[in-house]
């Protein structure tokens, strides 16, 4: 019996773990804050992404330069927060500021705004 409930407290802890791990774009507060693709991201792709993600051949075949697309990216959050499981960007180059970092994933948390 006893063994049994640590099994269940283990099971609990490790999926709290995972479930952390797997969604960090729920650790922002984006309560208020609704950036948009024009005012915010459009910007951000520019300055640091676009240079090697642009429209003739771009790396690992990524155009950023569009609403569309960068809207369609499901691994740019993850890239730019340096997560598990996707390449660091911008490749070679300094990670974004926390606060740009933040434009990105209330971008994604508040509805992808245009
Ligand atoms: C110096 C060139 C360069 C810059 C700048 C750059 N990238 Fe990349 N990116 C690459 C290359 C090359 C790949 C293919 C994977 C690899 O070789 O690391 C890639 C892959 C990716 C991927 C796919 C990652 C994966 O794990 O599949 C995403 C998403 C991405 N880039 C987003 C971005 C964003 C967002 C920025 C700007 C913040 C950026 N990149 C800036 C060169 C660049």
């Amino acid at each position: 019996m006893q063994k049994k409930f640590l099994g269940i407290a283990l099971f609990c802890a490790a999926t709290a773990l995972f479930s952390c791990t797997q969604d960090p774009l729920k650790d922002f507060d984006c309560a208020g804050s609704t950036p948009t693709y024009t005012t915010d991201i459009a910007p951000i792709m520019a300055a640091n992404c676009t240079g090697c993600h642009g429209t003739t051949s771009p790396s690992d075949n990524l155009d950023l330069t569009t609403y569309a697309k960068v809207k369609a990216e499901g691994d740019l959050f993850c890239s730019v927060n340096y997560d598990n499981g996707c390449e660091s960007m911008p490749k070679g180059g300094a990670k974004l500021s926390d606060a740009d970092i933040k434009k990105i994933a209330c971008w994604i948390n508040n509805g992808y705004k245009e």
